[in-house]
């Protein structure tokens, strides 16, 4: 597949960060009425990772993954021309995180916000940062997900808690002479008729009638598992094949499948179904859980140190989330 655009996107300073503390699936047994056995074998999930309220958040997480992806990147804050914060996590609507991560390693007065696309949010800001750098308006664009779901999660709610944890990861897009490097096709989709599946709700009144004697606090995450379930398993098929059709592209083309750590079954599923090689699709929902928005930047940057990713690489980034929304991005490194 050839891209006729006057420049090309570089992905660098790939990079993540994760709080120390780390909350096993045993741990969990003291609290709740579940098991190790339950979580494993319905999730894959053996630890994950839980910020200290107190003293991180959202924005520190994510400054930390950032710093990082800067070094690595050769670059200093003032470089950037414009910060994405992907995440449904921030402390605040207003101002957004961006504006705050911005200020604090300054970077002060590129453009920055948020954006809110659930556990599709990194590969929805790559996408968008990668078009701004493609359209020649952008040279240098920072792109970090992170979310602290374990802030999000009312651990009284058994079928939701165990999921999740919290982590960043972010990257630096950056203009590239070679006009075949970067993105070489991307899909973003959404589908709000399914939103009620899983929802953050800030008040009483957008609690629909189904879920009114849902005992969840709110403020905390409410989800239906089968229908997510369902609805990722599809649309993980469907976003891969996409993907291979649109760009021509065979599985064995293809270096790394890097997807959203949302449920091993579910990645298994996908694994089976569409027959791809184990060996390209990394997994570490073991050690994190579901991070949503953090949860692709931590693979590619287990990927990254493990020199599993070389320049000229084919790798499709997938993920799926709350929205519904979903998104794909298949790269050339
Ligand atoms: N420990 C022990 N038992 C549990 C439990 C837990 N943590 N959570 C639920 N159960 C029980 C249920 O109460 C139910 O018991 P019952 O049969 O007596 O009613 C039983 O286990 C089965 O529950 P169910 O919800 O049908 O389980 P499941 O096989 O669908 O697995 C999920 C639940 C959440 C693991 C699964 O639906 C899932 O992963 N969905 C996708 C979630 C997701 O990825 N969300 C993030 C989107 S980005």
């Amino acid at each position: 597949m050839s891209l006729s655009t006057a420049f090309g996107v570089r992905m660098s300073g790939i990079a993540s960060a994760v709080p120390d503390r780390v909350l096993t699936n045993a741990d969990l047994e003291r609290i709740l009425d579940t098991s190790d056995e339950w979580i494993r074998q319905r999730t894959g999930i053996v630890e994950r990772r839980v910020v200290d309220g107190e003293r991180e958040s959202q924005a520190s997480l994510a400054m930390r993954s950032l710093r990082t992806s800067l070094d690595r990147a050769g670059l200093k804050p003032s470089d950037l021309d414009l910060i994405i914060n992907c995440t449904v996590t921030a402390e605040m609507t207003c101002p957004s995180n961006a504006c705050r991560i911005a200020a604090e390693i300054g970077a002060t007065p590129v453009p920055a916000f948020d954006l809110v696309a659930a556990c599709s949010g990194f590969v929805y800001g790559i996408n968008v940062g990668e078009s701004l750098v493609r359209s020649g308006r952008f040279r240098t664009v920072g792109v970090i997900g992170c979310d602290l779901m374990t802030q999000v999660v009312d651990y009284e709610d058994r079928s939701v808690s165990i999921l999740f944890g919290d982590a960043a990861g972010s990257v630096i897009l950056r203009r590239d002479p070679d006009t075949q490097r970067g993105c070489l096709y991307q899909a973003m989709g959404a589908d709000g008729r399914g939103w009620h599946s899983l929802y953050l709700p800030r008040r009483a009144r957008e609690i629909p009638p189904e879920d009114a004697d849902n005992p969840i606090r709110i403020g905390c995450l409410r989800m239906h598992g089968r229908e997510v379930y369902k609805f990722a398993v599809n649309k993980f098929r469907e976003v891969i094949e996409d993907a291979l059709e649109k760009t021509g592209l065979k599985v064995d083309d293809v270096s790394q499948f890097v997807c959203h750590q949302m449920n091993v079954r579910i990645i298994d599923a996908a694994i089976e179904r569409i027959g791809l090689p184990r060996d390209r699709v990394r997994i570490n929902i073991d050690r994190y859980g579901n991070t949503s928005a953090g949860s692709v930047g931590v693979v590619l940057d287990e990927l990254r140190g493990d020199g599993a990713l070389r320049e000229g690489d084919i790798v499709i980034i997938v993920a799926f989330g709350g929205g519904l929304t979903w998104a794909s991005s298949v790269w050339r490194l």
